[in-house]
């Protein structure tokens, strides 16, 4: 078989579980080789993200950020790596994901747990200039109403960045997210700094044989 499709049947398996316990042990059989299959398939969307955002992030040794469904820390990685020198905390609920994420030597703190609609995050309110989620707003994954439970973790003024896949089976769960977002900025909790559209998955996907795009939004907490 040819790596990207070892790759993609990997993140299959993660993508298409229909619960979280299901999710979570297809988590844990993936996490040894989570980073290496994701090179595989040409997984950019982490790297884009931060690409979007670096420029906007508060940057010096007093900025706090908090990742949120941290996976094996890649994203943390693309931070350090763009020159992000403030701390980072993490949080992600598989275990296995978690303990390679540990291991980079990248996070000040991280909490094993799961993020959901109906209790706020393991953290202070106001602790976070920059909350990120990379690769996990999508189905069975974040709920889109735990977004009201990381925007309690954040200053007012701190930044909420995350991308969104764009794809068939997530154009329901984007609308759903999309109305929530726009409910807020209704309200002014938040205003859209930017929205753009990135390279997700530079290999074909299964649902239309094309390389993913995604959406990359950061907002601002008022
Ligand atoms: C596709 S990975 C992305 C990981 C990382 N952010 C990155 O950019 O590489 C998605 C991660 O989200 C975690 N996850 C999914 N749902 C979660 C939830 N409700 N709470 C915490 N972590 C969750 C999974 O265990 C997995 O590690």
């Amino acid at each position: 078989m040819a790596h990207e499709e070892v790759g993609w049947s990997y993140v299959n398996d993660v993508v298409y579980q229909n619960n979280p316990k299901d999710r979570n042990e297809a988590y844990s059989r993936m996490a040894p080789v989570y980073d290496v299959q994701m090179k595989n398939v040409g997984s950019v969307g982490n790297r884009g993200l931060v690409k979007v955002a670096f420029h906007l992030v508060k940057n010096d040794e007093t900025s706090q950020m908090l990742d949120v469904a941290a996976g094996t820390g890649w994203t943390a990685e693309h931070f350090r790596d763009s020159g992000y020198v403030g701390q980072i905390d993490g949080i992600e609920m598989n275990a296995a994901m978690l303990d390679i994420a540990r291991k980079r030597g990248l996070y000040r703190k991280t909490f094993c747990q799961e993020v959901v609609d109906d209790s706020p995050l393991p953290v202070a309110d106001s602790t976070y200039d920059v909350a990120i989620a990379a690769g996990a707003f999508l189905e069975n994954h974040l709920p889109q109403g735990c977004i009201p439970h990381i925007l309690r973790a954040l200053k007012p003024g701190g930044l909420l960045i995350f991308n969104c896949r764009i794809t068939e089976k997530n154009s329901k769960y984007q609308m759903i997210l999309r109305d929530l977002l726009a409910l807020l900025v209704s309200e002014n909790t938040i205003e859209l700094v930017t929205e753009e559209k990135i390279d997700f998955y530079q290999s074909s996907c299964k649902e239309d044989g094309k390389p993913m795009k995604a959406f990359a939004f950061v907002y601002r907490k008022l």
